[in-house]
C-alpha cells in the first residue's frame, strides 16, 4: 500500500507492545487508527497518549478469540472512520515451559488467541477489504518462533508457524481481491510478552502474572530477560511502516537470524537429498504437481 494519508488501520493488541508503536507510526503517517485491545484500561490510556499527540485514534474493547467481538468492533470502526484498509492481527499471547507441564487448557487459549484471532480478523475484514476495493493489506503477527521450532515454546512456536503458513496461502488467495498479505515475524521486541497471561481470560484459568510464575518456578525469569533486552517496540514499528510501504512478505525485524533459517533451510534440502537417494522411493515419479 503506498499511500496510506487518510486511510484507516484497524490494529488488535494496540494497547501497547509493538501494536501500539505502530499505531503512532501509522498515526504519524496520516492513518485513522482504531486500537482493539482486551485490557480496557491500557487501551483507555494508549488511546489518550495518542490523541494528545495530535493524531487521529479511537479504541474498541475487544476479546480476538471471539467472532463476535470482531464484529462489533469492525462496525464501530466503519462508523467512527468508514472503510479499512490496513488490518494488523497483532493481539497474541506466550505459554511456554517443558511439554509436559502444558495443560489442554493452556493449548485451546494460545490456539484461540493466537490463531484463530487472526482467522477471524480475516473472515470479517477480508469481504469488506474486497468489496471497497480501494487496495488493502492485512499483516498477520508471527514470530521467528513461527519460522522456527524451539524447546520449551512448544503451543507458541506451533502457532506461530500456523500464522506464518496460513499468511503464505492467504497472499496468493487475495491477490485478486486486491488484497495484500504478510506476515511480521519478530525476534525479540521490549514489551510485556513474557507476562501475557495477566489478560487470559476466566475461560481459560483467569489471569497469573509473571512474578509469581518465578517465583514458583525460577528458570521462567529467562522468558523477561529475553526480551526486556530485545528491540525497542517502536524500531520493530517502523520496520512495519517500511514493509507495508514496500509490500514485503516476510517481514523480519532481527538479521541475524538469518544463519539459523540457513541452517533449517539447509536441513530440509539434506532431507530432500535423502529422500532422493531413498530405495523405497525409486518407483516414486521425480516430476510432478507442486502445490503453491
Ligand atoms: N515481544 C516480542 O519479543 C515478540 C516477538 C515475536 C512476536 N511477538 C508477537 O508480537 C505481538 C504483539 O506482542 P507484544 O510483544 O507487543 O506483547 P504485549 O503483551 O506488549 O502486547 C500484546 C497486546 O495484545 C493484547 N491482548 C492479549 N490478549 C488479547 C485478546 N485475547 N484480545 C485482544 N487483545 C489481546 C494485550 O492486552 C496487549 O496489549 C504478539 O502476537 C506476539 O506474539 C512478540
Amino acid at each position: 500500500m503506498k499511500d496510506l494519508k487518510g486511510k484507516t488501520a484497524f490494529i488488535s493488541g494496540g494497547a501497547e507492545g509493538i501494536g501500539f508503536h505502530t499505531a503512532r507510526v501509522l498515526g504519524q503517517e496520516g492513518m485513522k487508527v482504531m486500537l482493539a485491545d482486551i485490557d480496557a484500561k491500557m487501551l483507555d490510556q494508549a488511546v489518550k497518549t495518542l490523541k494528545k499527540e495530535g493524531l487521529i485514534v479511537d479504541g474498541t474493547v475487544m476479546d480476538v478469540s471471539l467472532r463476535d467481538g470482531w464484529e462489533a468492533a469492525a462496525r464501530k470502526t466503519f462508523e467512527t472512520f468508514g472503510n479499512v484498509h490496513f488490518l494488523m492481527g497483532n493481539a497474541g499471547v506466550a505459554v511456554t515451559g517443558a511439554q509436559k507441564h502444558i495443560e489442554e487448557l493452556d493449548w485451546r487459549w494460545i490456539i484461540d488467541v493466537n490463531l484463530m484471532g487472526i482467522v477471524y480478523g480475516c473472515q470479517v475484514f477480508a469481504p469488506h477489504m474486497k468489496a471497497h476495493g480501494q487496495g488493502a493489506h492485512i499483516m498477520n503477527v508471527a514470530s521467528m518462533a513461527g519460522l522456527q521450532g524451539v524447546s520449551y515454546s512448544g503451543p507458541y512456536c506451533a502457532t506461530k508457524a500456523a500464522v506464518v503458513s496460513l499468511s503464505e496461502g492467504w497472499r496468493t488467495e487475495f491477490e485478486k481481491d486486491g488484497i495484500e498479505v504478510s506476515v511480521l515475524c519478530p525476534g525479540f521486541v521490549k514489551s510485556r510478552v513474557y507476562d501475557s497471561m495477566r489478560n487470559r481470560q476466566e475461560r481459560y484459568g483467569g489471569p497469573l502474572y509473571h512474578d509469581d510464575l518465578v517465583k514458583e518456578k525460577p528458570a521462567r525469569k529467562m522468558n523477561k530477560d529475553i526480551v526486556v533486552n530485545g528491540i525497542d517496540t517502536d524500531i520493530a514499528a517502523r520496520r512495519v511502516l517500511e514493509a507495508l510501504l514496500a509490500n514485503e512478505f516476510y517481514v523480519i525485524t532481527h538479521p541475524h537470524f538469518r544463519a539459523s533459517q540457513q541452517e533449517r533451510a539447509r536441513k530440509i534440502d539434506q532431507a530432500f537429498e535423502s529422500a532422493q537417494a531413498s530405495p523405497a522411493l525409486k518407483d516414486v515419479p521425480r516430476e510432478g504437481f507442486v502445490l503453491k
